[in-house]
């Protein structure tokens, strides 16, 4: 019975890749299903393209929605999916709306679950990813584990800590794998991007949803814009509010495109500072030793603050702390969060293997 990987947004495939090829490389039958939450070319096929991702062998094609259509599409044609092809294990990724689906669908079916970037933690409810995330950790069988402190999240909701395994980033592993490919100066040139720059990128429902919040966020953006020049690729969410806010009014400010994996981060190698609110952004600046100013009130990757580049601020705090960052050397990139080393896949692909052959 094959190993079935469900990816649905954009950050699942970065994280999905290392895993997938560290089990074809045990010999392992794999399926990968793509639901096609994420479905614009620059925010899927760009993706499988250059991770080296294989094919999906199936596309669901579930679209956006509010989230309750948007998951109940999931759940239809994931139960399909599994009902037909019976996998030996559902694999899940993060924190999306397919992530919680497939560890839903799965354990109703009693297929095993393994959960990769489990324990994470805002202990911020509003956060649909803190919904996701909960919930998948209580569904899931094998729980792969970023952060050392994840492992007493999960304990402390109950969860057998026999299932979790400390193993390490897989985002990080494909960051490592492609370093050399993160040529700044060629996206600098190819973006006709100024010499010194911040880069921004907000996406979060709290931060783009409505027009008033966007509004005055793109007020602080424009503040920003008078430190430095700011690029800023555009996510599809939020686009709208964000434009009609005038965010492209500033004549500093660059708007871009949604850009591939390779561009996009080279771009963040090459930037002064970081301004955002992604969650994997925070850990991926974390090992490159970019500055990043996170634009939430908390962050369920506190180890990219601890042991990182990271900080967080509040809209009022941002312009300030931009120009404390753009005018302090460079951050110390030598401190990495433990097993942060590029080799996250390799180790969860050795436990599935032996969890494989234990099952009945
Ligand atoms: C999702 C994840 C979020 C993650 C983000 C990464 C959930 C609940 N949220 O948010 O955790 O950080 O992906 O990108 O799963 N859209 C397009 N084209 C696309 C995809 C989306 O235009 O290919 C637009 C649609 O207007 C859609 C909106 O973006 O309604 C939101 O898409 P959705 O998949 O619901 O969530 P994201 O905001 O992308």
């Amino acid at each position: 019975a094959p190993i079935v990987h469900v990816l649905g947004a954009r950050p699942n495939f970065v994280k999905a890749a290392p895993v997938i090829d560290a089990l074809a490389s045990r010999g392992a039958e794999q399926i990968v299903v793509h639901t096609g939450q994420h479905y614009d070319e620059k925010m899927s096929e760009v993706f499988f393209h250059e991770l080296g991702l294989p094919e999906p062998d199936v596309n669901l094609g579930v679209g956006s929605g509010s989230h309750a259509a948007q998951t109940a599409s999931l759940l239809v044609g994931l139960e399909q999916e599994f009902t037909g092809r019976s996998p030996a294990l559902v694999i899940v990724y993060g924190d999306v709306n397919s992530t919680i689906a497939a560890a839903l669908v799965a354990a109703k079916l009693h297929i095993p679950v393994a959960h990769v970037e489990a324990g994470l933690r805002s202990f911020d409810m509003t956060m649909p990813e803190e919904v996701n995330r909960r919930l998948t950790d209580q569904l899931s069988d094998l729980l792969f584990v970023t952060s050392p402190e994840g492992i007493g999240h999960l304990a402390n909701e109950g969860i057998s800590v026999d299932k979790a395994h400390l193993v390490g980033n897989t985002m990080i592993d494909t960051l490592l794998a492609n370093l050399a490919k993160f040529d700044s100066e060629r996206v600098r040139a190819e973006h006709d991007l100024p010499e010194r720059y911040v880069l921004a990128t907000m996406h979060r429902p709290a931060n783009v949803d409505a027009p008033e919040t966007a509004a005055a966020l793109v007020g602080h953006l424009h503040g920003v814009a008078d430190l430095a020049d700011l690029v800023i690729p555009v996510h599809p969410r939020g686009r709208a509010n964000l434009m009609a806010a005038g965010l492209d009014e500033h004549p500093r400010v660059h708007v871009l495109e949604p850009l591939g994996y390779i561009d996009f981060i080279a771009a963040v190698r090459g930037a002064a500072a970081i301004v955002t609110d992604s969650g994997g952004l925070q850990e991926e600046t974390t090992i490159l030793g970019v500055p990043c100013l996170t634009v939430r009130p908390n962050t369920e990757r506190p180890i990219t603050i601890t042991h990182g580049t990271n900080r967080l601020v509040t809209f009022e705090e941002l312009v300030p702390a931009a120009r404390k960052v753009l005018e302090a050397p460079r951050p110390d990139a030598d401190r990495k969060p433990p097993l942060w080393d590029g080799a996250a896949g390799p180790r969860i692909a050795d436990v599935i293997m032996e969890f494989l052959v234990e099952q009945p």
